[in-house]
């Protein structure tokens, strides 16, 4: 019994296409995930076998083998857990072979059954749209995934069951509809600085001509607090603009109902992010950290 369910991992915001394979054979009980799983992945098991329970469908006690592909690929995250339920139930003949064929699959499972949010919904339903395929995501994600493409079929059930009644034709589910965008969402103002012109003009002609800025003063000069402001002087996102801090926001978790501003983002990373604690003395990478961080003062 062998099944095929096709899936997205993760490359920066490209989502490549991933082959799930299901193979159900004789021998010992057993269930193995194979092509570079991450933890999350390999604990999909439990997941799926649960939620494939909870709804009255049992694993054969045969040996089955879930592969990967391209097995070279790192598979991270919980979204894995959908597509191989899909592919068991259709290797065991829950679902017809073909219903799942034309779809790009994605979702986490609980253990009842319900099919909860991941992160990336949008870069994959890109990916699917461009591969021609339809989409299978989460119902809290599909506001999310409908602005991919208007004519692509999207499929966002809230649980297992839901999804099997709509393949059987006892219940169809609805394309979920884009949430309207955000709007303007309330931000700083550069008007609400006082004094520091040059700053502000220097500001103005950053935004203008799209130039980079370095800001060099001392502590509470508000070099952040003029930074904070340069979104509200920039033009809004330009669609495909939109489309692209859009996918960064979703594989980060960060597009609460599938809305999608049209404001610049900012972002104030740590001074501290990426700063190495212990740099290797030339020459020695990989030695350990010298105890005498300090240079002793000559006598
Ligand atoms: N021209 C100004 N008008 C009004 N408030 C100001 C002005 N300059 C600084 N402040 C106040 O000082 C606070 C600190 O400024 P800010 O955090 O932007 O400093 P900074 O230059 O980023 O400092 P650091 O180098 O420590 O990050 C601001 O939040 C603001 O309340
Ligand atoms: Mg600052």
């Amino acid at each position: 019994m062998f099944a095929r369910v096709t899936t997205v991992a993760f490359e920066g915001i490209e989502a490549r296409a991933v082959d799930v394979q299901i193979q159900i054979g004789p021998g010992l009980p057993a269930f193995t995930i194979v092509g570079l799983p991450d933890k999350a992945v390999a604990e999909s098991r439990e997941r799926v076998r649960d939620a494939l329970n909870a709804i009255g469908l049992a694993l054969p006690p045969k040996r089955i083998t879930v592969n990967l592909a391209p097995a070279d690929l790192p598979k991270e995250g919980s979204h894995y857990d959908l597509p191989i339920a899909l592919g068991l139930m259709a290797a065991t003949g829950a679902i017809a072979r073909d219903a799942i064929e034309g779809f790009c699959v994605l979702g986490e499972l609980s253990l009842d059954g319900s099919i909860a949010t991941v992160a990336g919904v949008l870069p994959a339903a890109i990916g699917a749209n461009a591969l021609g395929k339809g989409l299978i995501c989460p119902s809290s994600c599909g506001a999310e995934a409908a602005w991919a493409a208007a004519d692509m079929t999207i499929l966002a059930p809230q649980d297992l069951l839901q999804l099997i009644n709509h393949f059987k034709g006892l219940q169809t589910l609805r394309r979920p509809v884009p949430t309207p965008d955000a709007g303007d969402e309330a931000m700083p103002d550069l008007r609400d600085i006082k004094g520091q012109e040059t700053a502000k003009r220097v500001l103005e002609v950053a935004a203008a001509g799209g130039h980079n800025l370095l800001m060099i003063g001392p502590p509470g000069a508000g070099k952040s607090m003029l930074a904070r402001r340069l979104p509200s002087i920039l033009p809004p996102l330009e669609p495909a603009e939109m489309l692209e801090v859009s996918m960064i926001r979703s594989l980060a978790a960060d597009l609460a109902g599938g809305r999608i501003g049209r404001t610049r983002p900012f972002r104030t990373p740590h001074g501290g992010a990426g700063r190495r604690r212990h740099p290797a003395p030339s020459g020695r990478s990989g030695a350990r950290p010298s105890r005498r961080a300090v240079p002793r003062r000559a006598a």
